[in-house]
C-alpha cells in the first residue's frame, strides 16, 4: 500500500493532509523520514507519526467488481487470484465472503471478520443474491414457476429454495437465491436444459455492486453497507 493512502486510513485524514504532514517530515518508515506519500509499504513497515506506531485497526471491509479470469481463491496454480487486485496491507489475512467462479464477473465482497461473512456465507441465514444472467437458449416462462418451486440439483439431497426468475430477453435473466450451492446459478439452469453463458453477480443482500466501480476496481464499504449484515 502506498504510504499516503496509508496515512489517510490510519489517521482519518484527507490525501491533501497525508501530504503536508509528510512534507513537515512528520512520519518515519523504518526508522528514516519519508516524504514520499507514492513510497509503497512492506506488510512490516513500522510507520511512526509523531512518536506514535500506526497500525490499520478493525476489521476490513470491501466490495470488488471481479474481472472474469480472476479466482476467488489465496491460491491457484494457473489462474491469478482476486487478492493481486488488491493495493492493501496484508491481503493474505482477507477472504471472500461468497466465492465466484472464474469466470462469473461482479459484486464480491471481503473481509478480515469472520462473524460478519458467515452471515453472508451460512445456510442458516437466509442471505438474497441477485445475478445477472446471459443463456444459450431462450427461457421458457414456465422457467420462473420451476425454480419458485424449487429444483432438485445432480448430488444433492434437497430441492433448491425459492428462487426468484425475472426475465428481461428471450436469453437474458435476473436470478435471485438464497442459497450458495457450489455452481448453483449454472446448476439450475442445466437442470431445465440450459447453459449459462455469462454471469454477473449484481447484490449480495442490501449491497449493491457500486456501478462506479470497473471491473478490477474496489473500494471500501460504507459504514451502512457494514451494518447490514453486523
Ligand atoms: N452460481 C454459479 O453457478 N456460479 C457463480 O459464480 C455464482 C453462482
Amino acid at each position: 500500500m502506498r504510504l499516503d493512502k496509508y496515512l489517510t486510513e490510519t489517521l482519518g485524514v484527507t490525501r491533501k493532509q497525508a501530504t503536508k504532514l509528510l512534507k513537515a517530515g512528520e512520519v518515519t518508515v523504518d526508522g528514516a523520514v519519508v516524504k514520499q506519500g507514492a513510497t509503497k509499504l512492506a506488510d512490516d513497515s513500522e510507520v511512526v507519526f509523531r512518536d506514535r506506531e500506526l497500525n490499520l485497526t478493525g476489521p476490513r471491509y470491501i466490495m470488488l467488481n471481479k474481472p472474469s479470469g480472476f479466482v476467488c481463491s489465496h491460491v491457484d496454480d494457473y489462474n491469478p487470484t482476486v487478492f493481486v487486485l488488491l493495493d492493501e496491507v496484508s491481503p493474505e489475512k482477507l477472504h471472500v465472503a461468497g466465492r465466484l467462479d472464474g469466470d462469473t464477473t461482479g459484486l464480491v465482497l471481503m473481509t478480515d471478520d469472520g462473524q460478519w461473512s458467515h452471515r453472508i456465507t451460512s445456510p442458516k441465514h437466509v442471505c438474497e443474491k441477485t445475478y445477472f444472467v446471459e443463456l444459450a437458449d431462450p427461457v421458457p416462462e414456465e422457467t420462473i414457476a420451476t425454480f419458485a418451486e424449487g429444483v432438485m440439483l445432480r448430488g444433492e439431497k434437497e430441492l433448491t429454495r425459492p428462487a426468484k426468475l425475472v426475465l428481461i430477453s428471450e436469453t437474458e435473466a435476473r436470478l435471485t437465491i438464497t442459497e450458495g450451492k457450489y455452481h448453483q446459478v449454472k446448476r439450475m439452469f442445466a437442470s431445465v436444459g440450459n447453459r449459462v453463458i455469462g454471469l454477473h453477480r449484481e447484490r449480495i443482500g442490501a449491497i449493491e455492486l457500486d456501478d462506479a466501480l470497473e471491473p478490477g476496481d474496489y473500494r471500501e464499504l460504507t459504514e451502512e453497507e457494514v451494518a447490514y449484515f453486523l
